[in-house]
């Protein structure tokens, strides 16, 4: 049985990733208003899978009979000063949900709560891949490359 502070701290994080899921879509629009369409494609990507992030929250709560609550989502913005701004963006949000996973594992190890702690492992790795990405996409901006000539080179 999942504690209620860890049932919390989940659910808070499903808004989270719907959040991300936002934001994401936010840069999309960013590019696509500068007909950038191969990077909007990869961040519209981006958005749908941080809503599949959330959706895979909301079905452990549900496995796990949780009660939890569908809070409202934060606010983003389609506005950026430059790409390498939009993206640096998302690099430190997804710092910022490293860190919460972290915190949600050390409290399901504290808790002894293992299958929790092993469905969070699934979020570990994805952080990893996510913050490499977007580092990525920050060095090929500043390689000085033309954007539009760099969409082949942009992950898949
Ligand atoms: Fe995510
Ligand atoms: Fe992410």
């Amino acid at each position: 049985m999942i504690s209620n502070r860890l049932s919390q701290a989940l659910s808070k994080q499903i808004t989270s990733e719907f959040t991300a899921s936002q934001q994401y879509l936010g840069i999309a629009v960013y590019f696509a208003q500068q007909s950038l369409d191969g990077w909007a494609d990869f961040f519209y990507r981006q958005s749908e899978e941080e809503r599949e992030h959330g959706l895979k929250i909301v079905r452990f709560l549900v496995d796990v009979e949780a009660d939890f609550e569908l809070e409202p989502l934060g606010k983003a913005t389609p506005q950026f000063t430059s790409p390498v701004e939009a993206v640096r963006a998302a690099l430190s949000w997804e710092r910022q949900v490293t860190g919460q996973f972290h915190e949600m594992a050390e409290m399901a190890l504290a808790e002894k709560d293992y299958t929790t702690f092993q469905f969070l492992q699934w979020y570990l790795d994805e952080q990893v891949e996510e913050e490499a990405t977007m580092q990525k996409l920050i060095d090929l901006i500043e390689s000085g490359v033309n954007l539009f000539l760099a969409e082949g080179n942009l992950p898949s």
